[in-house]
């Protein structure tokens, strides 16, 4: 996998999150293509004519990241229809919301990398925030924080799309703390909807 500006990225799944994410990298001049069931179908329409959308095999087979961008429970059977290559990064952009956990695994991000192939690269981000907001990281008061955690190559990957699209994109570490990411997404819809917050905001950095 090679990354930098010729990288090209299969986004699966075309709902809000999708959407901002295939937006915004295609603004910053990137090859994007959007992987869903029906690319027929006609609310594909609205998406900019310089997309593709196509099939979720045909997405995955033309690029070298694929951000997967569905509901958490269908994500069992989007990956046992889906092969990546030896190579491919796989950015996992999801949360289980109104879902359980997949049985055995403490976070989505654990199941996930345990359904990949020896050699495809693993992370979790562009959960963490509001999907509105993944297309663009830079608010009034400065780039959103966009913590990431997964395999080195794939850290480097993400936190290069992050870095395009305006976040403070942060390397948390590795597997291991895949599960941390999903807490601060837990953190950002507490606040949003427990505590009032509303949906447009995010974490910024402050340092001395
Ligand atoms: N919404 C947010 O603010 C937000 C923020 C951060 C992370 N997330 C997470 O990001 C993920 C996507 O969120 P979203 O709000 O964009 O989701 P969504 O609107 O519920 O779904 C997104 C897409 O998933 C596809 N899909 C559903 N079931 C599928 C299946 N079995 N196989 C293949 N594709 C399937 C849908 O395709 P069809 O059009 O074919 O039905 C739709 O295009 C979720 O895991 C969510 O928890 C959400």
């Amino acid at each position: 996998m090679t990354t930098g500006t010729q990288t090209s990225v299969a986004v699966l799944g075309a709902g809000p999150v999708g959407r901002a994410l295939v937006d915004g990298l295609h603004r910053a001049g990137r090859t994007v293509r959007v992987g869903v069931r029906s690319p027929d179908d006609a609310k594909y329409q609205d998406l900019d004519a310089a997309i593709e959308v196509v099939t979720i095999e045909a997405a995955v087979a033309a690029s070298d990241v694929t951000i997967l961008a569905v509901p958490a429970d269908a994500l069992g059977s989007v990956l046992s229809t889906t092969s990546f290559e030896p190579g491919h990064i796989v950015i996992d952009a999801c949360n289980a919301v109104f879902t359980a956990m997949p049985e055995g695994f403490d976070s989505i991000g654990d199941f996930v990398a345990s359904r990949l192939g020896p050699g495809v690269g693993f992370v979790k981000a562009f959960n963490t925030i509001g999907a509105e907001h993944l297309g663009n990281g830079a608010f009034d008061d400065g780039r959103a924080f966009l913590p990431i955690a997964g395999d080195p190559l794939a850290v480097e990957a993400a936190t290069e799309l992050a870095t395009m699209l305006g976040f403070d994109a942060v390397a948390l570490g590795g597997r291991d703390v895949i599960g941390m990411v999903e807490d601060h997404a837990r953190l950002w819809i507490h606040l949003a909807f427990r505590c009032g917050w509303g949906r447009d905001f995010g974490f910024t950095r402050v340092q001395r």
